[in-house]
């Protein structure tokens, strides 16, 4: 899809300022990497900007830290600009003067404002367009203005469209009749390039910060004779910044809300889901029940008719319909097909396959395990690098034996097959169709299809030994 067909003409290329370190943070992590609903806030931004404009045309502005913010966002396609010194958001833009200056418009995001949506988005361009604007700020009236620049307007009011744009005035620089201004500026804008990058060098870094600030850019083109609008965005939750850990537990809240509310729009009861940790990407299909306190991470994909207990942890799973998890479940990569029916209390770790109605009990963990239709597992095991069939049972407190100190070896292990509780299976081993293995017992050599196998020490048995030894001791004490 090209740009022009998506927002209905003009030419556009988007720049995310992404280079400031977050002091307000006090983390060694650079702000933009911090992560809300599972996701760092740039990639947040990023996945907006593409709904815009193709990859190519997105420039992010990288300085604290840029190796490690680039690495975290490479696999998205968007471009690069380097503000070494990040010396205010007006020096992050002209830094990234000549990557735009072949466009005719720019859109400016913030890395640290990411529950923008691209509807917001469409309508400011749509209203800097129709305005002929030089540059249209995104402002919200949100119940509480402070920290953020104050949108002022020609004719003293709070977000009415016609009036024009004199100035941003940020917090710092705010003088004593300014406070009353409700008006705050997202951090978000549209401007044309020609009049931004003919009046950019003009900024000073005269202001209580010290910096060349963006916002400085209103009262510079008003006074050049240009033309500056401001829209409110519908929603001023939209625009809520991240600038301290309060702040980015508040967007992480809401982000995973509006992620349970669309679960639920779609069918899925959720109950508490202000206890439930959701992954944006999460999918789940409707009459799936999440209870209390559950986490579905990453990519999890799971059907319909499910029912996820309390306090398990889903990462990057895939479950089918009608699969129940029980409590305090870990599930990390696994997969789970129809009817199947874990825990309580078990993990399934990454590469773990189970066919439909498989059953896996409580402490049983398992690992890059593939695990045949309706086979039981019901207690105390560990099934890691195994294949086995269907209709299996693995008794209680049985262990695949896959590790001998330097290498994995693989269990192999057939349909209809009876695994005795307590037996180890050292492995690279196999156990044929419909075999039978004794309880307790230590396996070391493949067992053929339909044989018993008896591995352990022959039971000796003393009649009237135990009594005869209590006397003994009567006797010894007297
Ligand atoms: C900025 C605006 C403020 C607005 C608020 C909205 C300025 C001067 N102020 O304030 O009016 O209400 O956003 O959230 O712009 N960055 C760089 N290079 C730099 C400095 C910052 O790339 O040299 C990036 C940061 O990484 C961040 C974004 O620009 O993603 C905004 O910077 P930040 O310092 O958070 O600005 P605010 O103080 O929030
Ligand atoms: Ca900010």
């Amino acid at each position: 899809v090209s740009k022009e067909t998506k927002v209905g003409g003009g030419d556009l290329a988007i720049v995310i300022m992404a280079a400031g370190k977050g002091t307000r943070l006090k983390s060694r992590r650079p702000k933009v990497l911090h992560e809300i609903g599972g996701k760092p806030l740039l990639s947040h931004v990023i996945a907006a900007a593409k709904r815009i404009v193709p990859a190519a045309d997105i420039f992010v502005v990288v300085g604290h830290q840029a190796e490690r913010v680039k690495d975290a966002v490479a696999g998205t396609g968007v471009q690069f600009v380097e503000q070494a010194e990040q010396r205010g958001t007006g020096h992050a833009i002209q830094c990234a003067a000549d990557a735009i200056k072949g466009y005719e418009n720019v859109l400016v995001l913030s890395g640290d404002v990411p529950l923008i949506q691209t509807e917001t988005i469409e309508t400011l361009w749509k209203f800097h367009q129709v305005q002929h604007a030089a540059m249209t700020i995104l402002t919200a009236v949100p119940e509480d203005p402070t920290g953020y620049g104050r949108v002022m307007r020609a004719d003293g009011s709070s977000g009415t469209e016609s009036a024009e744009v004199t100035a941003i005035v940020e917090q710092k620089d705010l003088k004593a009749e300014q406070h009353g201004v409700k008006e705050i500026n997202s951090g978000i804008y549209v401007f044309q390039v020609k009049p931004l990058l003919e009046h950019l060098h003009k900024l000073t870094a005269g202001n209580r910060a010290g910096e060349f600030y963006l916002t400085d850019m209103a009262a510079l083109l008003r006074a050049a004779g240009e033309r500056v609008v401001a829209i409110e965005a519908a929603d001023a939750a939209e625009i809520l910044g991240a600038n301290t850990i309060a702040e980015l537990v508040a967007l992480d809240q809401t982000m995973r809300m509006t992620t349970a509310k669309r679960l639920m729009a779609e069918g899925v009861t959720i109950f508490r889901p202000d206890t439930c940790v959701i992954d944006a990407e999460v999918q789940i299909a409707p009459d799936t029940v999440i209870e209390p306190f559950v986490q579905l991470l990453g990519k999890t994909t799971i059907g319909s008719e499910c029912r996820i207990q309390s306090f398990s942890v889903l990462e990057n799973c895939v479950l089918g319909d009608d699969v129940l998890v029980r409590q305090s479940c870990v599930m990390v990569g696994s997969k789970a097909a129809n009817g199947a029916q874990i825990g309580p209390f078990s993990r399934l770790r990454e590469g773990t396959e189970l066919a439909e109605d498989v059953h896996v009990g409580n402490f049983v963990e398992t690992k890059k395990a593939v695990i045949g239709r309706g086979t039981k597992a019901g207690h105390l095991s560990y099934i890691g690098d195994a294949e086995v069939g269907g209709g299996t049972n693995i008794g209680a407190g049985v262990i695949t034996a896959n590790y001998d100190g330097v290498r994995k070896s693989k269990t192999q292990i057939g349909n209809g097959v009876f695994v005795g509780s307590d037996s180890i299976l050292v492995a690279p081993i196999s156990v044929g169709d419909g075999a039978l293995i004794g309880a307790g017992s230590t396996i070391t050599r493949d067992v053929p299809a339909n044989a018993l196998a008896v591995g352990r020490a022959r039971q000796v048995t003393k009649e009237g030994w135990a009594e005869f030894r209590r006397t003994q001791q009567k006797q010894t004490k007297e």
